[in-house]
C-alpha cells in the first residue's frame, strides 16, 4: 500500500524522495503497463500544480497514449505533432513555459498552460515519453527538469 505523502516544500528533497519512492514501486516488476500506471499515480499525487501526468508509448514510430492521471487525452500523435512529438523526434527534454506559444501544441485539457516532456530511451531505443502538464505558466524550472529526467531514467529501465 502507498499511503504516505511526500512533502513538496523543499524541491530538491522532494525529487530525491520521489525518485526513491518510484524505485521502490517498480522494483522487481517487469510489466511496463503496471509500472507506468503506478508511476503516473505517484507523480500526480506528489507534484503540486499538475493537471496531467502520463505516458505516450512509441508504437512503430507513432506516439500512443499510455497510462495517465488526469482528463482523457488525445490518443495518437506523430513525431511531428505536439510537444510530445518534439520530445520524441529530437530526443531532447521539452520544457515549455507557455504551451499556447508552442507551435503545434495539442491542447488536451484547456487548463494546461505549461508542460514538460521527457523522452524515455533504453539502449538507444525511444520507448516513449513522460508528459507532465500544469495549469500554472512556467511551472517547471531547471530543477524540475533535473528531477523529472531522473524519474525518466528510473522508468526507462523498467518499461
Ligand atoms: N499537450 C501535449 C499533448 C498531450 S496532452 O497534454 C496530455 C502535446 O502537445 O504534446
Amino acid at each position: 500500500m502507498f499511503d504516505f505523502k511526500i512533502p513538496a516544500d523543499d524541491k530538491a528533497m522532494m525529487y530525491r524522495d520521489l525518485a526513491s519512492a518510484l524505485e521502490g514501486l517498480v522494483a522487481g516488476e517487469p510489466d511496463a503497463i503496471a509500472n507506468m500506471a503506478n508511476a503516473s499515480g505517484l507523480i500526480y499525487e506528489t507534484l503540486p500544480d499538475v493537471n496531467w501526468v502520463g505516458f505516450y508509448r512509441n508504437i512503430d514510430g507513432e506516439l500512443v497514449l499510455g497510462p495517465f492521471q488526469g482528463r482523457p487525452a488525445c490518443i495518437r500523435m506523430t513525431f511531428d505533432q505536439g510537444v510530445c512529438g518534439a520530445a520524441a523526434k529530437t530526443r531532447q527534454v521539452q520544457r515549455v513555459e507557455d504551451v499556447h506559444k508552442f507551435a503545434g501544441h495539442i491542447a488536451c485539457d484547456s487548463a494546461s498552460n505549461s508542460e514538460i516532456v521527457v523522452p524515455l530511451i533504453r539502449d538507444g531505443e525511444l520507448i516513449g515519453v513522460l508528459d507532465i502538464d500544469s495549469p500554472r505558466f512556467a511551472r517547471f524550472t531547471e530543477e524540475d527538469e533535473a528531477g523529472v529526467v531522473r524519474l525518466g531514467e528510473i522508468l526507462s529501465r523498467v518499461l
